[in-house]
């Protein structure tokens, strides 16, 4: 096939963009959106300060936007994501104990069932672990609440929407260290519990090189009986970008349950990572040598 979207599908997989609402609008931005991509997440659009500014009052606007793209294109949806320590309303943030986690708690709720039924997948739980080699959970205002606060994030998505894939996500967990093996137990201990977990996403922000245990890592959670995703994906630009976005890809298809693979965002101009050129369209929208690696690789 010819487009990163098509191939991917020929191998049952999807190939996606994180997009942003106030961008649809470029007709070079949709242009390849449309022709290239069978995924999207929203970039900002369905976070906690942007679907629910002030409490109990959810504004679904933009992130409908995104949703709408996404169907309108046959695309699958990502939800990006329902509880994270980033990006949540200053309300929230001065909050704590009881009050915040029943807030955190009737914002999943709000939030999974306003898109139940049309989400593929679900970010429940945003970047919870520490960095570092303590493996521990990173203390947040949501940690502080128990620790048990992400498996009742869980079973609150599972309820709301049960026909999402539900899944954890975080960075700095794509190759096997203390921080990703501090994801693995908590994975392995909910399936063992029977907390409802679907899925883990691996973000891949990646800069000049990638662990060498990237493929047996992403294995090592498919073997926890859980699908794997790349959500995430950028690689700083340096001599090795295409071949490191080729790795990413042949990983995902040598690992049967490594769903699909979502790049943040379409081209150099449109990403987070300003000066870094991290992802496959330059700032004209043409393709790069890491476009052609990666379909060559699809
Ligand atoms: C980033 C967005 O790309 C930026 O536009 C925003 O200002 C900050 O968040 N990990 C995540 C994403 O899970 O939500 C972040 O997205 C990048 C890091």
């Amino acid at each position: 096939a010819t487009t990163l979207g098509a191939s991917a599908a020929a191998k049952n997989r999807y190939f996606g963009a994180a997009i942003a609402a106030g961008k649809l609008g470029d007709s070079t931005y949709s242009r390849i959106l449309t022709t290239e991509f069978n995924s999207v997440t929203a970039e900002n659009e369905m976070k906690w300060d942007a679907t629910e500014p002030s409490q109990g009052r959810f504004t679904y606007t933009n992130g409908d936007r995104i949703l709408n793209q996404g169907t309108s294109m046959g695309a699958k949806v990502r939800g990006h994501a329902l509880l994270w320590h980033q990006q949540q309303p200053g309300w929230a943030q001065s909050l704590s104990g009881s009050a915040l986690r029943n807030a955190a708690i009737n914002h999943v709720t709000q939030v999974a069932t306003h898109y139940k039924g049309k989400i593929y997948a679900w970010d429940v739980v945003n970047e919870a672990f520490a960095d570092g080699g303590s493996g521990a959970r990173r203390d947040s205002n949501l940690q502080r609440t128990g620790n048990d606060w992400i498996e009742a994030a869980f079973r609150a998505a599972r309820a709301a929407d049960p026909a999402a894939k539900l899944c954890y996500n975080d960075y700095n967990t794509d190759g096997v260290n203390a921080k990703s093996t501090g994801v693995y137990n908590m994975v392995r201990d909910f399936k063992s519990r029977g907390v409802p977990i679907d899925c883990v996403g691996f973000q891949s922000h990646l800069g000049t090189g990638i662990p060498s245990d990237y493929q047996a890592n992403l294995q090592r959670f498919a073997d926890l009986g859980v699908d794997v995703q790349i959500t995430e994906l950028d690689v700083a630009q340096g001599s090795n970008q295409a071949n490191i976005y080729a790795t990413v890809t042949n990983a995902c298809l040598a690992v049967s349950r490594c769903t699909g693979i979502t790049v943040w965002g379409i081209r150099d101009s449109d990403s987070w990572r300003t000066g870094e050129n991290p992802l496959l369209f330059d700032n004209s929208g043409n393709k790069k040598a890491a476009y052609t690696s990666v379909l060559n690789a699809l």
